[in-house]
């Protein structure tokens, strides 16, 4: 009886561990898409519609073979415009294969624009992550503006480089010259409506102080713990109960969206907190 009932606990808990490594790999793996709509009066006529979608904080993950889950969620968010926000690479990866057929792959949907993350700031490979790129058709916009144009007119979309490539994380001036190079930055674009790529939310009062629209940005991983009161529970530079872990938040005439991100870094699951694809549809207001 007592072998029995050894038996029977034995095979409860192999149950348990397989149940719970199926559940934590599918909350881990499959994709969700998150659809918004910005509404501006300040958006040129033809951008009405315009859809830019985004990718961020991929950190090396695995999203199919050669990235194809990820890839199909893309193509079939039918893009105008895609944006990488940052965090493509994880600094604890020595490979940046993933990375790498993610950029190779990413053009044949739709022209791409990239910005880089903490991640790629202390990555060991980074000239090797920027020779891909840069034989890439991906765009690198972290020191140069892009022009976005439909029927005639045009939108202006800026990146910045994450702000531990302007120093120390806890010397303030590091923050000054982020915010410097940002604000000269965008007293020189030429159209009137500003898209911003800028990897961290939490520093969304540094960019509403600028005539910025609408900006991308990611990051938190969704706080990677999502429960039904506390939303995202920890991340990264917010800590616990983090304030920006996912949506559109408003500040100052400036509406940033955070991508809750694709892949993990240091913390390795994901919990009510699928990856996801950010679609936002651009509407003109009259
Ligand atoms: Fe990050």
């Amino acid at each position: 009886m007592k072998v029995l009932n050894k038996v029977k606990l034995s095979q409860a808990i192999i149950g348990f561990i397989i149940a719970s490594i199926r559940f934590l790999w599918t909350e881990d793996k499959h994709i969700v898409t998150t659809h918004y709509t910005y509404r501006s009066k300040n958006l040129p006529k033809s951008f009405d519609g315009y859809k830019i979608v985004q990718v961020s904080d991929f950190h090396n993950a695995y999203l199919g073979r050669r990235s194809k889950n990820l890839l199909k969620a893309v193509e079939a968010a039918e893009p105008d415009t895609i944006v990488i926000t940052g965090d493509i690479v994880d600094r604890r990866t020595p490979y940046l294969k993933r990375a790498a057929v993610l950029i190779e792959k990413i053009t044949e949907i739709q022209q791409t624009f990239y910005i880089t993350g903490n991640h790629e700031a202390h990555y060991k490979h980074f000239n090797k992550l920027y020779d891909v790129i840069g034989r890439s058709d991906v765009r690198n916009i972290t020191k140069h503006s892009a022009v976005l144009e439909r029927n005639g007119e045009k939108i202006n979309l800026a990146g910045i480089n994450d702000v531990w490539f302007f120093g120390d994380e806890v010397n303030p001036k590091t923050y000054r010259n982020f915010q410097n190079e940002l604000t000269a930055k965008v007293s020189e674009l030429p159209h009137d409506f500003t898209v911003l790529l800028a990897h961290r939310p939490e520093l969304l009062s540094i960019y509403s102080k600028n005539d910025v629209d609408i900006v991308f940005s990611g990051h938190a991983h969704g706080g990677q713990i999502r429960l039904p009161v506390v939303k995202g529970l920890y991340a990264p530079h917010q800590g616990v109960n983090p304030k920006y872990t996912e949506g559109m938040h408003e500040q100052n005439g400036t509406t940033m969206v955070v991508s809750r991100g694709l892949g993990n870094s240091r913390f390795p699951f994901r919990v009510f907190n699928h990856p996801e694809v950010v679609v936002v549809e651009l509407r003109a207001e009259a």
